[in-house]
């Protein structure tokens, strides 16, 4: 069921794009515009737009684009329900009953539901006879009663359909069960358990739902972790393990650690603020979100090479999320869960040292180059020395640019001078090559080029900018008499392009009933990558005035590009149809 229309007009009233924007981006206004640097993408020059007339945005840069209803649903990582929820909270409006009929929020509600009742289950089999190897395999390895109760962890028995079975007698659906992941289907088409005999550690949401689970074997068996895939309620590159209980603790900094282990054995140290990916590599995402709850961060991945060569990889993207960086050392191949166990009582207070005595990522990355180079010889100083100067290029910061060419100066004896020097040459290369990727990214974007809601915009250019441009005046001018006037004269089908044609019928739809035919309208209809697509429509008509004329001239042109494709497809269709009728012609004989 769709939102009512006065809940609908209300929410939008009441929600200003700006001022919900401007609380996880710095705007500044720019003519009726205000500008800010994206919060969906990293880039160093604003390419980020709102605009107030309509309450939309659009990034120039990255193309997401929306209302104020998308901004939430990319930014909070919310459905469409969810972020509209989130925006009636925000403005005091009590959500219209009823609405949650949408098919896929209702799945996502049931998905959600699995979800908690497994992991009240996995828990439950802790304390009975069949889950006691599991419950003692977690105290061996040193965890409390306490911490296994605070992670809610659990065991998934040796059955194929334990977990199967109790959900079925809850009431819930196979389907419902495999859109969940906690089952697959089997050959036969039968729900069975995907996690059995195994240590279950729940992942739960900042908002304190189960999401999703990872699944350690007891044995040696492959793979030694199993986790939930992606669902409509879990993502796993957005997620951070226990990000629920650190977010509350306030404990700067945030330790970024790889296993799940390492996190529940931190936590009952006294570590509250561990997190770690979902048993991937950190995505760009998840550094915004770390960046969200911290300033600093300091990334405690296992000294083996795989761990090291991870970290290389987290730390630009950490930085580029405005994040200060740290890497601790643990030496001996050990990962932070170990680490602190070998040390018995004295477990918390040597992590401690380590956290304080940790570089930062530039300390950490001059290091591990200088390890590469034969530091004896005149060629490794030089090779050490132009390898610093390429790192320190990509440091925006003038005064750690400088306190680190008087290090490595005095490190190396060589003129500071000279070093810096270096660097600077670095850095204006490094520059115009960002910005014209920037911008290559830019024109890309606005040519709609790359335009994936829009496949066959290439094919039909001339049709397609014919309709955006009906679309664009139909948005800006709200102008029910015309709208139905071109309506008339130009049904959907009249449309080349499928996307455009649907965007057409949605607002027509829309304006025929006397409802609005704002974007946040609209954009309940279509996926945060659409409402992108036609925001970029938006942008695009954004300095152009428009006008009735405007959209009767786009109306023409659609039409006359309708019967010229019409003209050109019976050209092509005819030949073929003599063959065919040829054919049938000698069939008979
Ligand atoms: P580790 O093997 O370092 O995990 O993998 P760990 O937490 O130290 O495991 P323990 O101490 O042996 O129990 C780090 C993380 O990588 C992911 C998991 O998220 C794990 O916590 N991983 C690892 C997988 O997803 N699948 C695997 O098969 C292995
Ligand atoms: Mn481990």
């Amino acid at each position: 069921m769709p939102l009512p229309e006065l809940f609908l007009q209300e929410l939008k009233l009441r929600n200003d794009l700006a001022e919900i924007a401007s609380s996880y981006v710095h705007l500044k206004r720019s003519g009726k515009n205000l500008v800010g640097l994206c919060p969906f993408h990293n880039e160093k020059s604003p390419s980020f737009h709102i605009y107030t007339e309509n309450n939309t945005f659009y990034c120039f840069g990255c193309g997401a684009g929306g209302d104020v209803i998308t901004f939430v649903r990319r930014i909070e990582n919310l459905d469409y329900w969810e972020a509209v929820r989130f925006l009636a909270d925000h403005a005091g409006l009590t959500m219209p009953e009823n609405t949650m009929d949408d098919g896929m929020a209702k799945l996502k509600a049931r998905v959600l539901e699995i979800n908690r009742e497994a992991a009240r289950f996995f828990h439950a089999q802790l304390w009975t006879p069949e889950g006691k190897p599991a419950l003692d395999y977690l105290l061996g390895r040193g965890l409390t009663v306490k911490t296994v109760r605070h992670f809610g962890l659990g065991y998934s028995q040796d059955s194929r359909f334990a977990l199967v079975n109790h959900l079925q007698k809850k009431g819930y659906t196979s389907y419902e069960m495999i859109q969940s992941n906690v089952a697959v289907e089997s050959r036969s088409g039968k729900a069975v358990d995907r996690f059995f005999s195994r240590v279950m550690f729940p992942i739960i949401d900042l908002r304190g739902n189960v999401v999703g689970f990872g699944g350690r074997t007891l044995t040696d068996s492959k793979p030694k972790y199993l986790n939930t895939s992606d669902t409509l309620a879990f993502k796993k590159s957005n997620g951070l393990f226990a990000l629920n209980f650190a977010k509350n603790n306030h404990q700067e900094p945030l330790i970024l650690v790889e296993g799940y282990m390492d996190v529940i054995a931190l936590h009952q140290a006294g570590f509250s603020s561990a997190i770690a990916t979902l048993g991937t590599a950190l995505t760009s995402e998840q550094a915004r979100l770390i960046a969200r709850y911290a300033k600093e961060v300091v990334i405690s991945y296992d000294s083996d090479e795989a761990g090291q060569k991870a970290a290389n990889r987290a730390i630009p993207l950490l930085r580029d999320a405005g994040l200060q960086v740290k890497v601790l050392a643990i030496e001996g191949g050990k990962d932070p869960d170990e680490f602190i166990r070998s040390f018995g009582e004295q477990g918390a207070t040597r992590f401690k040292q380590l956290i304080e005595a940790s570089g930062n990522d530039m300390e950490y990355r001059l290091n591990q180059l200088k390890k590469t180079c034969a530091m004896d010889t005149p060629e490794g100083k030089v090779a050490y020395l132009n390898g610093a100067a390429e790192l320190l290029a990509a440091l925006d910061n003038r005064m750690e640019q400088e306190i680190y060419a008087g290090r490595l100066a005095e490190e190396v004896g060589i003129e500071r001078a000279a070093i810096l020097q270096q660097v600077n040459k670095n850095q204006k290369k490094f520059t115009a090559s960002r910005q014209k990727r920037e911008f290559r990214e830019m024109q890309q974007q606005i040519s709609g080029m790359k335009d994936r809601v829009n496949p066959e915009k290439q094919k039909y250019l001339r049709a397609a900018n014919a309709e955006e441009g009906l679309l664009a005046c139909l948005f800006r001018l709200q102008d029910q008499k015309l709208a139905q006037q071109i309506y008339q004269e130009l049904p959907p089908e009249k449309f080349c392009t499928v996307f455009n044609r649907r965007v057409y019928e949605t607002i027509m739809g829309r304006m025929m009933s006397g409802g609005g035919c704002e974007l946040a309208d609209i954009s309940g209809d279509f996926s945060v990558e659409e409402i992108s697509a036609i925001s970029r429509i938006l942008a695009k008509f954004d300095m152009l005035a428009l006008s009735i004329q405007d959209a009767q001239e786009y109306r023409d042109l659609i039409l006359q590009e309708f019967q010229k494709l019409r003209a050109e497809q019976l050209e092509t269709v005819q030949p073929e149809l003599q063959q065919y009728l040829q054919k049938l012609r000698e069939q008979k004989k």
